[in-house]
């Protein structure tokens, strides 16, 4: 379902003939789903009549004209595969307009007049970017396990990611019960606390941190003092990255519990495996709302999942406001940093 208000907002350019190649790219931090959606988006491109291209290497890429047709070959084999086959990178040339320019004429010789990006909001300000320089009319698929773009409630790769977060924390719950240990778990997000809240909720972690939620480290004491006085041999906390609260926080729980306390800092393994089935449905979802967000004329629109429906807004809204956090979750989560 389309929003009808973004809709008026977006520019359309269905009066003008456009070229028919669309190349499709990922860019920024890779996630899961991303294959997936490669996939769809390049077999739903072809069955609406486009003839679709894959750009290597994310932006730096499309300067450095790693272009390719999308024969079968090149998506196949894919859909089960973590991070992007098309790789990525973060290229701070194309904030210069020479190379900008040099993107636009490896697009235009080969005929490419629309692009699908499958990233996060840095990645479509940079399409936005060359949309007004050059007029190259671009659908945003929201991809990063950081869920932190705003105006969607989801992002692909999160359902994976919560995944290889709860596998290791479940882990570390065994050798921490062996031990009677308190475990400080640092989950990524940037400055997002949703990996940490969910998986803190998921996990059953007696302690969450995270940087949308004031927390009471004095409080935390006295509740795992008076837990600990009633039977408590273990104790897991989740702390988002976005926090650096990691460290302080083991060297406090060792002393105030007077508990051994390690920390895990579980970094990139986040980012890896084969994306959930709920990434690669969502992947499908995502990329044929993309094709048909162009189709229909829309310029620089990103797609969103919200209250159980896809659907696009504007640019302006994603680069212009914050992502705001499922309240209902936050209010579960809540008691676990007081
Ligand atoms: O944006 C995704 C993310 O994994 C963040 O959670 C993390 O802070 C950052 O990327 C790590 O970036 P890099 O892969 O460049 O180290």
């Amino acid at each position: 379902m389309i929003n009808e208000l973004a809709n008026d907002c977006l520019h359309h350019y269905q009066t003008r003939t456009m070229p028919q190649g669309l190349a499709i790219m990922t860019s920024g931090g890779d996630s899961a789903g991303m294959n997936p959606a490669v996939k769809c988006c390049v077999e739903y491109a072809r069955k609406q009549g486009f003839q679709p291209f894959l750009v290597y290497d994310g932006l730096r890429g499309l300067i450095d004209d790693h272009i390719f047709e999308a024969d079968r070959e090149r998506t196949s084999g894919i859909l089960h595969r973590g991070g992007t086959v098309l790789r990525s990178s973060r290229s701070k040339r194309f904030f210069e307009y020479q190379y900008r320019q040099q993107a636009f004429e490896n697009l235009q010789r080969r005929g490419i007049g629309q692009m699908i990006v499958i990233g996060g909001d840095g990645s479509f300000s940079a399409l936005n970017q060359f949309y007004n320089d050059f007029q190259i009319p671009f659908a945003g698929i929201p991809a990063t396990i950081d869920n932190d773009i705003a105006g969607t409630e989801y992002c692909l790769g999160v359902d994976t990611a919560l995944n290889q977060i709860r596998q290791a924390v479940d882990s570390i719950r065994d050798t921490a019960t062996s031990f009677s240990r308190a475990f400080v778990i640092e989950v990524m997000g940037r400055h997002c606390g949703y990996l940490a809240m969910v998986s803190a909720l998921a996990c059953g972690a007696e302690v969450c941190l995270i940087p949308e939620l004031a927390y009471d480290l004095d409080r935390i004491g006295e509740r795992l003092k008076q837990e600990k006085a009633d039977g408590r041999r273990y104790v897991l906390a989740i702390v988002a990255e976005g926090t650096r609260m990691s460290d302080h926080l083991t060297r406090w729980l060792g002393q105030t519990l007077g508990m051994d306390a390690r920390l895990t800092v579980l970094g990139h393994v986040q980012r890896g495996g084969s994306p959930s089935v709920y990434d690669r449905i969502m992947a499908y979802k995502f990329a044929v709302a993309a094709v048909e967000s162009l189709k229909s004329g829309n310029t620089n629109a990103i797609m969103t999942f919200s209250s159980g429906t896809f659907g696009y807004v504007p640019i302006e809204t994603v680069t212009s406001s914050k992502y705001s956090i499922d309240a209902d979750l936050l209010k579960l989560c809540t008691p676990l940093s007081c």
